[in-house]
């Protein structure tokens, strides 16, 4: 069985290791990949966008199966553009991913459907978007549409910070087409929490908990990220909340989409803000989480392979997961500047040593291959995770891991799992 991974991420690393574990022992291909894809597949120098050479190469070299990781080229209709040429393939068609890819199109399914969320308003038109404002106060979030690479939200504390927020998006235009029109949403309190599902547009299939760490700094300090580490399972996501989660976003969210004529499949995954026991959920994405998936598919004790194919064949119902008890935890080591502006090339040392420490899976994101050396090429960089008993040792192990590992300028969080701790000590 050959089976191709779209991305160069440490998510795509994460469920590509995964396969390769798989007893049917696929045959992987990576497109683009990075250093550690390299490893255990085939890397195929076609961008994840580039949907008809990606659609030639499936042809051409008989992929059995293809699985998408970024939303970009699910919103651009990857998933249409295979199955019209008869491939297989997991993921989100283009019509279903616009649940990630048009905040208002989730907004309002989410009106329709009674998921709760914060209360919101859509504009398009600048003046009226400040009169709104205005109106409302401060503290308030404005959000771009469109995909704008996780920069779209922008959590303002002041009303100054909201009127700067609608003239970067709507008058600078700074995420182009993206900015067009608005969320203006209620600002929401609590903790953050990752909920993803398998579905095929009818059965809901959760996977366990997680919880990401968006800001760069330590304490949750600084500008977001695309995550900076993220912890499986989520102590925040007690039974009564996963139930909660399940009952009044999962499910509904399938059957809304479903009920509109998007069937939905492939990875749902909703971020969530957890306050007083009660789930609201900020956002859906048809994806899975970078860097959630790492410490999910450290868990998954199942073969990932006949559920993707479950997935594709709508006969979810005949399929469970099972996971591993250990927690784990993945802390991301990112280049000195990022999420601004940072230097590519640094050689990386130490990778071997920290494979080595019990517990501990290194993921690769931001890596290539020079002269046979692996050195950094982006921002996040490597995904160190740890697997251990209990939340104390999975963090320690994966620490452990992180401390072997150096090159010029790295950045890492030292407080990944501490919201985990906190909860479970009190
Ligand atoms: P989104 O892309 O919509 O998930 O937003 C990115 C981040 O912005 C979220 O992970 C939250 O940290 C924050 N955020 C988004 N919406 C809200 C909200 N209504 N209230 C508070 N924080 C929010
Ligand atoms: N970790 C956030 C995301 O994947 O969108």
């Amino acid at each position: 069985m050959k089976i191709l991974a779209v991305g160069q991420g440490g998510r795509e690393h994460s469920l590509l290791w995964k396969l390769a574990q798989s007893p049917r022992k696929p045959l992987l291909y990576a497109a683009p990949g990075n250093a550690g894809m390299a490893q255990i597949a085939t890397c195929i120098s076609i961008g994840a966008t580039d949907i008809a050479d990606l659609v030639e190469f499936a042809v051409n070299e008989k992929i059995d199966l293809t699985l998408v990781g970024p939303e970009v080229p699910l919103t651009l209709g990857i998933v249409d553009e295979f199955e019209a040429r008869g491939l297989r393939i997991f993921g989100a068609r283009r019509d279903a991913a616009r649940i990630e890819g048009s905040k208002i199109f989730a907004k309002n399914l989410m009106r329709k459907y009674g998921i709760p969320t914060a209360e919101y308003e859509i504009f398009d038109d600048a003046r009226q978007a400040r009169d709104y404002l205005e109106k409302m106060g401060a503290p308030i979030v404005v959000k771009a549409d469109g995909l704008a690479a996780g920069k779209g939200a922008i959590v303002c504390q002041t009303l100054e910070e909201a009127h700067q927020a609608i003239s970067t998006i709507m008058e600078e235009r700074v995420f182009g087409d993206a900015g067009d029109r608005v969320v203006i949403e209620e600002c929401l309190t609590g903790e953050e929490a990752s909920f993803l599902a398998f579905t095929d547009g009818k059965t809901v299939l959760p996977m366990a908990s997680s919880q990401d760490h968006k800001p760069i700094f330590d304490n949750d300090q600084g500008p977001n990220t695309g995550g900076m580490g993220a912890y499986s399972p989520a102590p925040v996501v007690t039974e009564a909340i996963d139930r909660e989660i399940m009952e009044r976003v999962m499910i509904p969210a399938v059957r809304g989409m479903a009920a509109e004529g998007h069937p939905y499949k492939g990875v749902l995954y909703a971020g969530l803000m957890i306050k007083d026991g009660k789930p609201k959920t900020l956002e859906f994405n048809g994806r899975f989480g970078d860097p959630e998936a790492q410490p999910l598919v450290a868990r998954m004790a199942s073969d990932l392979i006949p559920v993707l194919e479950a997935v594709i064949d709508d006969r979810l119902h005949e399929v469970t997961l099972e996971w591993r008890p250990e927690p784990a935890v993945c802390v991301v080591m990112a280049s000195g500047g990022y999420p601004g502006n940072y230097e590519k090339g640094k050689a990386i040392s130490g990778l071997d040593e920290a494979a080595g420490v019990p517990g501990v899976v290194i993921f690769h994101a931001g890596t290539t291959l020079r002269n046979g050396k692996v050195v950094t090429d982006g921002g996040r960089v490597l995904n160190v995770t740890g697997l251990g008993k209990d939340i104390p040792e999975a963090i320690a192990n994966a620490y452990e891991g992180v401390k072997k590992i150096y090159w010029e300028g790295v950045h890492y969080r030292n407080d990944i799992g501490k919201k985990a701790l906190d909860r479970l000590t009190g």
